[in-house]
């Protein structure tokens, strides 16, 4: 097939960070395949996927997702994976308090040891679960402005919001 003119390959490096049980697998799962696994099992070390997306021009953008192991005994590892990375997504559970507070300690870390010109989005995990909601809405919003960071909520069950974070990444790519 003829590529129209101007348009490009790209290859983005994305990794997801945040604390073990957050939904991290699943997004990507959700994103990658457009399924939801709620058996999900813990990552061990990391796991790395690819998609493709081909956007009205012919050009093409390749994630290259590193899915990080959010066990404390992995953290080590992390620079591995976030080092280069073009995007961090940092993700939390809205039902889970301590899971907000570990999601600024990456973002923190991130501004510290990342690529100066990365691009963080926080996103905010498990919105279906409105019932058990311990951060608010406002909680992320203002955390994300103050520090300059794309914020979203996201659950990869109903796969509510996730092509749209995915979208607004890539909108910020080039
Ligand atoms: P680690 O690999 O240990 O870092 O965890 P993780 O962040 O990859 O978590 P994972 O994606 O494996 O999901 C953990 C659990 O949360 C699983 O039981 C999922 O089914 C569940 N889960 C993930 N996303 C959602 C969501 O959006 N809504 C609900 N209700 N459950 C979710
Ligand atoms: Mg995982």
């Amino acid at each position: 097939k003829n590529r129209a003119a101007g348009s490009k390959n790209l290859r983005v490096k994305l990794v997801l960070l945040g604390d073990s049980g957050v939904g991290k697998s699943c997004i990507v799962l959700r994103f990658v395949r457009g399924q939801f696994d709620p058996t999900s099992k813990v990552t061990v070390g990391a796991s790395f996927l690819s998609q493709t997306i081909v956007l009205q021009d012919s050009t093409t953008v390749k994630f290259e997702i590193w899915d990080t192991a959010g066990q404390e005994r992995y953290a080590a590892l992390a620079p591995l994976y976030y080092r280069g990375a073009a995007v961090a997504v940092v993700v939390y559970d809205i039902t889970n308090s301590d899971s907000f507070a570990k999601a600024k300690y990456w973002v923190k870390e991130l501004q510290k040891h990342g690529r100066s010109d990365i691009i963080l989005a926080l996103v905010g995990n498990k919105a279906d679960l409105q019932e058990e909601r311990k951060v608010s809405v406002q909680d992320g919003t203002e955390y994300a402005e103050k520090n300059g960071l794309f914020f979203i909520e996201t659950s990869a069950k109903t796969a509510d919001n996730i092509n749209e974070l995915f979208e607004e990444i890539l909108s910020d790519c080039y």
